[in-house]
């Protein structure tokens, strides 16, 4: 089957290569010259593990290309996915849907045989009827559905997320719709993938859903593992405690500086506006994107206590070592990492910083921080030590060698990558999360 992929960003590339690795025939489609330049050259635009060698190995299988024209690049495509960016809106945290309508205009006026036009965008309801309305409006000839198709591919596991997912969710209005997209993701089927069907709307629903679910689940924990702090309770074992029961489950319970990246802060400010819409207020959100946000400067008031407090912190160096949103992903969106600095900078505070795929994207977010060539440089005359990502390369520190070069032996480790009795039979002062 012959699959367009509308956008090649990070979700339509990682979904357009894996496509092409299963067999079909798949065009990655961007308007960015350069970034389809570089594709050509077979560098990535973007830094995920394993991407670039399934993008050389589909290329040289001819399963799998790049045009910067939709008109080619759709032609003969039984499935033409719209997977560009739907960012937060100036102003009031709606999803821009810019970019989903313009590409919605641009199929309908080029249309050339039947199709099944799925949005992997991340969308509010009602979007897939408003992309239907504008192929209609086209006056095209052909036959085509429009079907919503989220993705829920994590940042540096996207391709084990896309070819082991959870589930499949499927938003088609009819049989033709739902017909293309079983062949579309019959490779999967066969891997006994979990497939679900429902309706335009309840898809579209279920991605928003579904990370606000997992945001409050880490908000929650995370204000679990502040009151764990106070009553001398440790956050870990709570987390482990209540995880075990199969209603809760054990993951994205691990507490830390606040969620950050490309999607949880977007999606639950969408969610909200979407809610408010409708007249149909969603509190609990309201208050995870509230508790979040103060969260993270709280980070870094928490990193000046360890430095002795406001007055004595001025003048003081601090090292972050680590700046992304999470580990293995170059990608700097609302990291907590962004508020730590800032924060830190307000107090007077000198930062140093270093992060293994982070820096060029974060250079210009923080201006006043010192980017290090490693860890060890970044750290060499700090007053703390700060674990802001828990890189593995952060995991196993010559601790040795950072009580030589560090002025005093001072951790932050706001993902609890260290454990605290470790810590001071090694001689450092060591902060942590939800642990006393
Ligand atoms: C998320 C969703 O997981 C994915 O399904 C969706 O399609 C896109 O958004 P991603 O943003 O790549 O993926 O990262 P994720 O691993 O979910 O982490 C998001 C944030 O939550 C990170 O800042 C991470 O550090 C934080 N987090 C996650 C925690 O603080 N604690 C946890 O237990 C899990």
């Amino acid at each position: 089957m012959k699959i367009a992929m509308v956008g090649s960003g990070y979700v339509g590339l990682v979904s357009g290569a894996c496509f092409a690795d299963f067999g079909h025939e798949v065009v990655c489609i961007d308007k960015d010259e350069s970034k389809i330049a570089l594709l050509h050259k077979g560098i990535m635009p973007i830094y995920e593990p394993g991407l670039d060698a399934l993008v050389e190995n589909n290329v040289k299988a001819g399963r799998l290309s790049f045009t910067t024209s939709l008109a080619d690049g759709i032609k003969g495509a039984s499935a033409i996915f719209i997977a560009v960016g739907t960012p937060s809106r100036r102003g009031d945290g709606h999803a821009d849907l810019t970019y989903v309508y313009a590409v919605a205009r641009e199929v309908g006026e080029s249309l050339a045989n039947d199709a099944v036009i799925v949005t992997k965008s991340t969308v509010p309801v009602g979007t897939g009827d408003e992309v239907e309305r504008i192929i209609a409006e086209s006056g095209t000839p052909h036959r085509f559905a429009v079907v919503s198709n989220p993705e829920f591919l994590r940042e540096g596991a996207a391709i084990g997320d896309f070819k082991r997912p959870d589930r499949i969710v499927i938003g088609a209005e009819d049989e033709f719709g739902r017909g293309i997209m079983r062949e579309v993701y019959r490779p999967l089927f066969l891997n006994e993938s979990p497939i679900l069907f429902t309706s335009r709307r309840s898809s579209e629903l279920i991605k928003y859903a579904a990370n606000a679910f997992l945001a409050t689940k880490i908000t929650f924990i995370n204000e679990m593992a502040d009151l764990c702090e106070k009553v001398g309770a440790d956050v870990q074992d709570v987390s482990r405690g209540i995880g075990m029961d199969g209603r809760i489950g054990s993951k994205f319970l691990h507490a830390g500086p606040g969620y950050g990246g490309s999607c949880f802060p977007k999606d639950t400010l969408a969610l909200l506006k979407t809610a408010e819409d409708y007249d149909s207020p969603t509190r609990i959100v309201e208050a995870v994107v509230k508790v979040n946000d103060s969260r993270k400067r709280a980070m870094g008031r928490r990193v000046v206590d360890a430095l002795g407090g406001p007055d004595a912190a001025r003048g003081k160096k601090a090292a972050l070592l680590g700046l992304t949103f999470k580990p293995n992903t170059d990608d700097m969106r609302d990291s907590p990492s962004i508020a730590i600095a800032l924060t830190l900078k307000d107090a007077g505070v000198d930062v140093t910083a270093y992060d293994p795929e982070g820096m060029d994207l974060a250079a210009p977010l923080m201006p006043d921080v010192v980017m290090a060539d490693d860890p060890y440089s970044a750290i060499e005359g700090a007053d703390a030590v700060v674990i802001v990502t828990e890189w593995d390369a952060f995991r196993a520190l010559d601790l040795e060698r950072v009580k030589e070069l560090a002025k005093a032996p001072v951790m932050v480790d706001l993902r609890n990558i260290y454990s605290p009795q470790d810590m001071r039979a090694a001689g450092f002062t060591y902060v942590s999360v939800g642990r006393s």
